[in-house]
């Protein structure tokens, strides 16, 4: 047992939820921060739950990963992404930020304001460690992660299209609560990739799912993101240097999609 309290923003989430079984098995003390607890946006309701909680670690996975609602409602989407973090990270805590694979080129608002909060959060905190990710997993019934979208699909034998020009390494929730929990016990500070070793296009992703899932793969059609007209690349692939030769961490595909099989069918 690990004689630290730790909070995590977000436990009603994917990877919240991941974050939360790890620690609170391994810590002395978890607690959480979800919407239903109060007004996040109140800077003196955080500040009145931290004095309360004095966590020793924060892990802030709040975030609208809604892409398409950031675009719409950017004051919304600012006050969450960039104002929340504002507040968490300036308590005297070891600060963790849940960070993602798309603010390194940003081309909406859910990466520009994500990246904002990264910032925010690297400025106020000495302990800051920014987790750059992407991420598959299993949400709830209510929100359809890119997984959960694919099975229901491939399970009803519905044709699905998986793009060829959009490439990353995502790996699989529990393998980024691993490698943070891990860096977490480290004196690392500053901004860390947490991906796979390895590149994959959506479509080569899908393929694998069918394959893991006992699925045809011919119902996975070859498609193109259109990304402005032009046949762009959107490669998102993180460099994961410092995971592999600093943490002496490797995440690979097979590894992760065999765990999300027995978690899916375990729920
Ligand atoms: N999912 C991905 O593919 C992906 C990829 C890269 C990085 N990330 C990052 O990883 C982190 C976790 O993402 P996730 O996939 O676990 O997301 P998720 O399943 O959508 O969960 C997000 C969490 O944030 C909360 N939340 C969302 N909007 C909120 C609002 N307006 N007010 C209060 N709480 C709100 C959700 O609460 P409710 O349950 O109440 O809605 C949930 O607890 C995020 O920081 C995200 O940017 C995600």
């Amino acid at each position: 047992m690990i004689d630290k309290s730790v909070l995590i923003t977000g436990s009603t989430g994917m990877l919240g939820k991941d974050f939360y079984s790890l620690i609170n098995k391994k810590y002395r003390k978890t607690i959480t921060l979800n919407r239903i607890d109060g007004n996040l946006l109140n800077p003196v309701f955080i500040s009145e739950f931290l004095d309360k909680n004095n966590p020793d670690i924060i892990i802030h996975c709040i975030a609208d990963t809604n892409v398409a609602r950031c675009e719409k409602n950017k004051e919304q989407t600012l006050s969450l992404h960039r104002d929340l973090t504002d507040y968490l990270s300036s308590y005297n805590a070891k600060f963790v930020y849940i960070s993602t694979d798309a603010v390194i080129n940003p081309t909406n608002f859910y990466a520009e304001s994500k990246l904002l909060g990264e910032k925010i959060a690297l400025k106020n905190n000495q302990d800051c460690i920014v987790v750059r990710c992407n991420m598959y997993g299993i949400n709830s019934s209510s929100k359809n992660s890119l997984f959960e979208w694919a099975y229901k699909n491939l399970k009803k034998s519905t044709e699905i299209t998986g793009y060829t020009n959009v490439i990353f390494n995502a790996v699989y929730t529990k393998q980024i609560v691993f490698s943070v929990e891990k860096i977490i016990q480290s004196n690392f500070k500053g901004i860390i990739n947490v991906g796979g070793n390895y590149s994959i296009s959506k479509y080569e992703f899908l393929k694998k799912i069918c394959e893991v899932f006992e699925f045809d793969t011919k119902l996975v059609h070859l498609g193109e993101i259109d990304s402005s007209g032009d046949k762009k690349i959107n490669d998102t692939t993180l460099n994961v240097d410092v995971l592999n030769n600093k943490f002496d961490i490797e995440l690979s595909l097979d590894e992760g999609l065999k765990q999300l099989r027995r978690d899916f069918y375990d729920k």
